[in-house]
């Protein structure tokens, strides 16, 4: 049992391998958690709408799609598809090793921790994703059902919830991250990917080497970890396959590639390994594409396309993908995922920096982390002020927390309603209470800037200008006599003796039971 300490509370989790994607399934489906799919579905539009309309809120279940057209004969490599797995708190609570009801505030907490751990892999000699291994004339990556996701989208997309592994030339160390990646003929798959991202760094690096290509690995359908941590904010120089171990209290074990120097894991359902083109003359067509925005982004345009050099995978592979682009009443994974770890690591940059009284930290899920909420016991004027530099000088802020409001200890950050009123009631735009600060790095699909700005091979990132709403009581007032030495007047709330009087006679009133009983 392994105890993640954050500020007075202690979160306990009990690591869990699932050992693969099947036994990740196969615990969705022990905990009600999964909706198979027997009818035939179209991957044409049709599985994107579907899995988009099911999602919900964050209520919907995991959906595993067993007859998909044009892939569901006895001959037909791959023929299934799984997602809408990490949309859900109860099922990233199951994936922590939490209780499926735990809050996600606590999921939260755990977040500041999980990506801290470290539990090295273990390399393997062989492993399931070689049962079948395909090389030169034998790569066709239009034998699995890429769906095309969404009416708009550029073409059908393959890599949506995959694990992209690079590594450092120099260090050797390997990174994981999820990128988006388009079928642009049968061995090629442009990618987005920016310069501020480690897999950026990686190109930069790669490229001063005098490389033209640089080897990838992409590994689609393991554990819940993979798509959790490669989309996660874990620090640059950290592989995420330590800090997959850590969560799951087992190393994670992997394989050699077979055609590129990079390790994925034995048993995941399909790897992709090839070289992504660094030198523009190799840029394939790719997007546009429903970003995580919600809105259709990554403009079409040359970007830089996997060369795949070997397919392999199990028999029977399930291929894991993801309906990107939340919006109200349909959570993406990725937004669910985000409102944890955005929350979690803005949480450990506050702390880093030294902003002191942070007592939680939350994004909503709708918008992935865009919006960020702390509320604080402030002890100094202009606290907010501190902690909003502090997150936008860090690199977490690359693609995350436009916007940030502060609010006091008094605030639920969970309560829309709360956090609302306290922007009505306390922020003064004429006190410095609300801030801009002007052109500052940002993310690049982001549809509130210009187009130009929009260009990731022009400007390496976006342009934000970023918003700072304290609503926190301001300090700089003069304390008042009249309101017993406070800042701002009492609220009307009535006092404990008064609700309790008043309590005691709820039932005599014919008002049902009180409140908590
Ligand atoms: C479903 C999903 C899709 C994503 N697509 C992209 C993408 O196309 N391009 C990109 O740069 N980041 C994308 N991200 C975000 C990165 O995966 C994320 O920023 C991660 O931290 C990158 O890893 P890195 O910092 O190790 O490079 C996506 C994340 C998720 C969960």
């Amino acid at each position: 049992m392994f105890q993640a300490r954050t500020e007075d509370i202690t979160v306990e989790h009990k690591p869990v391998a699932f050992g693969d994607l099947r036994g990740w399934i196969a615990a969705l489906k022990a905990q009600g958690e999964l909706h198979e799919i027997d009818a035939e579905v179209d991957w044409n539009i049709e599985l994107g709408t579907i899995m988009r309309l099911a999602q919900g809120p964050g209520t919907g279940k995991a959906l595993l799609f067993n007859n998909i057209k044009d892939y569901n004969t006895a001959q037909s490599r791959c023929r299934r598809i799984f997602g809408s797995a990490l949309n859900n708190y109860r099922r990233i609570a199951m994936m922590l090793g939490l209780p499926p009801d735990t809050h996600p505030r606590e999921l939260v907490k755990l977040g500041r921790t999980i990506l801290n751990g470290s539990i090295a892999p273990k390399v393997v000699p062989t492993g399931p994703v070689k049962q079948n291994v395909l090389k030169g004339a034998d790569v066709d990556l239009y034998e699995f059902p890429a769906p095309h996701w969404n009416r708009l989208d550029g073409g059908r997309y393959l890599l949506t919830f995959g694990g992209c592994v690079t590594k450092d030339p120099e260090t050797g160390v390997m990174n994981v991250g999820v990128y988006r990646g388009m079928l642009a003929g049968h061995d090629r798959i442009p990618i987005l990917m920016w310069r501020a991202q480690h897999i950026g760094h990686h190109v930069t690096a790669w490229q001063q080497g005098g490389n033209a290509e640089m080897p990838v690995a992409v590994a689609i359908g393991w554990e819940p970890e993979l798509g959790f941590c490669a989309g996660a904010p874990v620090p640059k120089g950290v592989c995420e396959y330590d800090v997959m171990g850590a969560i799951r209290g087992a190393p994670v074990e992997l394989i050699k590639c077979e055609t590129v120097d990079l390790y994925v894991p034995a048993s995941a359902e399909i790897v992709i390994e090839g070289y992504l083109g660094l030198d523009p003359a190799t840029y394939e067509m790719e997007g546009p594409y429903a970003e995580f925005t919600g809105y259709l982004a990554g403009d079409r345009s040359p970007k830089p396309a996997i060369r795949v050099t070997a397919i392999t995978h199990r028999d029977d592979p399930i291929l894991r993908g993801t309906i990107e682009g939340a919006l109200p009443g349909s959570y993406s994974e990725n937004a669910v995922c985000s409102s944890i770890m955005r929350a979690a690591t803005a949480w450990n940059v506050l702390d880093r920096a030294g902003v002191p009284g942070i007592t939680d930290v939350w994004c909503a899920p709708v918008h992935a982390g865009i919006n960020l909420l702390i509320r604080m016991k402030q002890s100094y004027r202009n606290q907010a002020k501190q902690a909003a530099n502090a997150i936008w000088g860090s690199s977490a802020a690359h693609v995350r927390y436009k916007h940030i409001t502060v609010v006091d200890d008094d605030i639920d950050i969970h309560d829309y309603a709360a956090v609302d009123w306290a922007i009505a009631h306390r922020v003064n735009a004429g006190e410095n209470d609300v801030i801009i600060m002007p052109s500052t790095f940002g993310m690049g699909i982001d549809p509130s800037m210009r187009k130009r700005d929009r260009n990731p091979t022009l400007f390496g990132t976006g342009k934000w200008n970023r918003v700072l709403i304290d609503a926190t009581q301001n300090l700089d007032y003069d304390p008042d006599p009249d309101y017993g030495g406070a800042r701002f007047p009492p609220t009307v709330w009535p006092q404990a003796d008064d609700i309790a009087k008043a309590y005691a006679r709820w039932s005599e009133l014919g008002l049902g039971k009180p409140k908590g009983e």
